[in-house]
């Protein structure tokens, strides 16, 4: 049932565009007792009110009884550090999907800690190996398993070494950027020449409204992509698709949005070495250390499942001081910088919810009015973050606008501000600054923003 506060009616008297966001707004009442404004429900009635270190990691309000059964078995699943007897390796790059996404966000990278791949069998990133050509390599794949069980060999280790450059702003404000540099050592079998090697690093993503992301509604989708052409902003975005399961269509997670489901199954094989239906051979399949033997699939289909539920039945953070004088000016910032044509604020669920992978539907993801500040297209964003790996229809330069929502509870949650894909921002800031390509605009009109509009901004950023 939708109930409209006069409040909200007045609202939606004055203020035509604000019809979107009021549109299936439910009330929804907050822990001390009052109504949540319609901007602070980041995901409908997924919204959580928490914004402790648990914050990406709770339940939504509707997950009771079995529902909830299933939700605490994959959160188990999820964080079981697995190991050789419970089916992980030979080799690896995590040994639990929580290992990378502490806390469902993002583990801090063993890139800045350790300097490239982590030791004592744990790494936090993933680092995609491809020959220029766009081939993989026959012996390793895609993947760069840096971490093994005992008795093996690691594929390779990763070492990263950065410059820093400065830079300032027109009102004479400094800042630097450190730039990667990357290089694999310890190759298991041949040697890759550095001539022949593109690497691409990722560190972890938000597991912020998995369930939403996966409930998209795809009509919203395509009129979004064909309203991406701002030419006075050198902006134009366009849908990733990819074949997946055999079936074309539009990639929405990952990096690059070259998935089109929670890549649960990817996951156990290709970042634990777990094999599963989806995936029966293990991922040193070919490698001389490779098991003799098939020992049967190393996790079950209805875990999977389980693993999928919990990460699309997670609440979404609801905003926070939305209503502050500065928060506000630095909204009012954001849409003067033009982020708000990459980082939509506002979409909607598809009627129907979400289905996971073994059919199982989750129909309270339907029909909601949801805050993901993003677009969930691909964009050009310039030479400096080119990693030359194509994904589907994504090119080496583009990527997909990254949600922002939960983004400013990363440092509860995770001890860190290590931003974009391969966290070489040290800060919001620093994450804007490097935007380019068709995110150069914004990016200069950040810039030209007076030093207290774009703390406000940040500040803005925060409350997300
Ligand atoms: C070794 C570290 C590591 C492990 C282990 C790992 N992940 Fe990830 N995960 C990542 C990285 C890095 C990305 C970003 C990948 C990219 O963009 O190519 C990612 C992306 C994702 C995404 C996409 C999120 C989004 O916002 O689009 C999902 C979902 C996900 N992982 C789920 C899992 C699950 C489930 C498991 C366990 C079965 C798992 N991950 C294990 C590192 C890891
Ligand atoms: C042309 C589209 C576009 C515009 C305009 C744009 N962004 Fe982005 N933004 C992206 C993409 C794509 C990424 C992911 C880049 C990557 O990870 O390499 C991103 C990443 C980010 C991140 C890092 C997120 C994370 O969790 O790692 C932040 C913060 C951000 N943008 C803020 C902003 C702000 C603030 C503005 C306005 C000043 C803005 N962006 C303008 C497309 C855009």
């Amino acid at each position: 049932m939708k109930i409209y506060s006069p409040f909200i009616g007045v609202l939606l008297l004055l203020c035509l565009s604000c019809e979107d966001d009021t549109v299936g707004y439910n009330e929804i009442v907050k822990p001390n007792g009052k109504i949540a404004q319609f901007n602070e429900l980041s995901a409908g009635t997924a919204t959580s009110f928490l914004s402790s270190s648990k914050a990406y990691d709770t339940p939504a309000p509707w997950v009771t009884g079995a529902l909830l059964e299933r939700f605490n078995n994959g959160d188990l699943l999820y964080d079981n550090p697995y190991n050789e007897e419970s089916g992980l390796g030979p080799v690896y790059a995590g040994y639990s999907c929580g290992s990378c996404h502490k806390n469902a966000g993002r583990t801090p990278s063993s890139l800045f800690s350790q300097g490239g791949s982590g030791n004592y069998g744990f790494s936090s990133m993933l680092v995609y190996i491809i020959r220029k050509n766009g081939a993989f390599f026959r012996q390793y794949g895609r993947v760069l398993h840096d971490q093994t069980i005992y008795g093996s060999q690691a594929e390779g280790k990763l070492k990263v070494t950065y410059t820093e450059e400065s830079y300032s702003f027109p009102d004479g404000e400094k800042y630097s950027l450190q730039k990667p540099h990357y290089e694999i050592t310890e190759w298991y079998a041949d040697s890759i020449s550095p001539e022949d090697l593109y690497i691409s690093v990722r560190i972890p993503l938000r597991h912020v409204g998995m369930g939403q992301i996966m409930s998209l509604d795809r009509q919203e989708l395509l009129k979004v992509e064909a309203q991406s052409n701002y030419p006075e902003y050198g902006i134009s975005g366009r849908l990733n698709y990819i074949t997946e399961k055999g079936v074309y269509q539009i990639g929405l997670s990952g990096n690059k949005a070259q998935h089109a489901d929670l890549t649960v199954e990817l996951g156990y094989s290709s970042d634990m070495g777990m094999t599963n239906s989806r995936y029966p051979e293990e991922v040193c399949a070919g490698q001389s250390q490779s098991p003799a033997l098939y020992h049967g699939l190393e996790v079950s289909t209805r875990d999977m499942e389980d693993v999928d539920l919990y990460m699309q039945c997670l609440g979404v953070p609801a905003r926070r001081y939305v209503n502050n004088a500065i928060v506000k000016k630095g909204e009012k910032a954001f849409y003067a910088a033009k982020c708000h044509l990459c980082h939509l604020p506002t979409l909607h669920t598809q009627a129907t919810g979400s289905t996971l992978l073994n059919g199982t539907s989750l129909p309270w993801l339907g029909g909601q009015t949801i805050h993901p500040y993003s677009d969930f297209l691909i964009h050009d964003m310039g030479p400096e973050l080119d990693d030359h790996l194509k994904s589907g229809l994504a090119f080496g330069n583009e990527w997909r606008t990254t949600p922002l929502w939960g983004i400013g509870l990363q440092e509860t949650v995770n001890g860190h501000t290590q931003f974009l894909h391969d966290g070489r921002a040290r800060n919001l800031k620093e994450a804007i600054l490097w935007h380019g390509g068709e995110g150069a605009v914004s990016k200069e009109l950040f810039k030209k923003l007076s030093k207290e509009d774009r703390d406000a901004l940040i500040v803005f950023l925060e409350t997300l």
